[in-house]
């Protein structure tokens, strides 16, 4: 692949949309048009900001393609509003300010991030804390980052309950289930399997008021657990996934990870974890490569990797049968069980 002059400069400058949309999206620009066309100064009014520099903006938001203009009206058209109108389901918003609060700040200090492998937390937030205890000081923070999760994670999720078969099981736990959007999608599926989450401690307030106000308070167990310090209660369930957690740390302690599930799960019990791998030359996806620059400015260690070191790391704590399973939709399966009769 050649690349010229001008796609270098275009992706230097790609942060001029990604701040436009953010920006707009934090403004509820968007709501102000759903369902109804407004002249600049019609909008500028229910923002209560001044003419000229909203007028900017929308102008901006047209030369994108989010916004037609009809007359001396701005137009949201309807498929547009899907995702960037607060009332909507898929809206985008909870993205836009996990990525102005958290991940804009932290890719300003990548080169510093590069050159001393390290995070930028400390630089940029001005404390040691953990990510996950940065990400979960504020509950506003905690909606952003799980409700655009589980967002993310549809599509996968629609893949994994029409590619697996999950009547085979009778207790499936989710470990790090965000917001519960796996759980729940398999209580709608599978009505016979118990359920449970297991999730930080700083999550489980957050995550149970969301499964009671989704009328799921009842169906689905969630328990308080760390996959780092073990402390763990997974001996009554003979399906385990791990979903998008183990590139959140470095390579060493995914293997305390999985060796803390594999002596905590019942023997004969199956453990899945889905990720988006890099491929086996690690020339891409692109998405996934930037996603680990992304876990090396926040994360302590975390890291992208191929699906045959996922594999590597399922073997060395004594998985047996490790294999892929293939889905439609984004991630990767990674698959092992635990023998019938072992020590450990
Ligand atoms: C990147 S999110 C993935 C959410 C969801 N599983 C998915 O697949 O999209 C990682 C989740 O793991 C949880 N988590 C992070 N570290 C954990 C740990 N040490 N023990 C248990 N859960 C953890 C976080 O609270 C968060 O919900």
């Amino acid at each position: 692949m050649t690349l010229t002059k001008q796609d270098a400069v275009n992706q230097m400058m790609g942060f001029f949309q990604a701040k436009t949309l953010t920006a707009a999206l934090d403004l509820k620009l968007f709501d102000h048009l759903h369902n109804q066309d407004l002249s600049a100064q019609a909008v500028a009014d229910k923002l209560n900001s001044p003419l000229r520099s909203v007028e900017q903006m929308l102008i901006a938001l047209r030369a994108m393609g989010y916004l037609d203009k009809q007359g001396e009206c701005y137009h949201l058209p309807q498929e547009h509003a899907s995702f960037l109108v607060s009332s909507e389901p898929m809206w985008l918003g909870w993205l836009g300010r996990h990525i102005d609060t958290f991940l804009y700040p932290l890719w300003g200090e990548l080169n510093t991030a590069v050159v001393s492998d390290s995070n930028q937390r400390q630089k940029v937030f001005g404390d040691n804390r953990s990510w996950f205890d940065i990400l979960y000081q504020n509950p506003e923070d905690v909606t952003d980052f799980q409700e655009f999760l589980g967002k993310f994670a549809a599509p996968f999720i629609e893949g994994f309950i029409q590619g697996y078969d999950f009547s085979q099981h009778h207790s499936f736990l989710d470990i790090g289930s965000g917001i519960g959007t796996l759980p729940i999608a398999v209580a709608e599926s599978h009505p016979d399997i118990n359920l449970t989450i297991c999730e930080l401690p700083q999550a489980c307030a957050f995550l149970r008021d969301r499964l009671a106000v989704q009328g799921y308070g009842d169906r689905i167990n969630v328990i308080e657990g760390d996959v780092i310090s073990g402390k763990l209660a997974l001996q009554d369930h003979d399906l385990i996934h791990l979903g998008w957690m183990l590139h959140d740390y470095a390579p060493e302690i995914q293997l305390t990870i999985l060796q803390n599930i594999y002596q905590a799960m019942p023997a004969g019990g199956r453990f899945m974890a889905s990720e988006t791998p890099l491929n086996d030359e690690k020339s891409g996806p692109e998405f996934t490569a930037l996603l680990s620059l992304n876990m090396l400015v926040s994360t302590d260690g975390g890291i992208e990797s191929s699906t045959e070191e996922y594999l590597e790391r399922f073997r060395a704590v004594g998985f047996e049968n490790v294999r892929i399973i293939e889905l439609s939709g984004p991630r990767t399966l990674i698959c092992g069980d635990k023998p019938q009769s072992t020590n450990l």
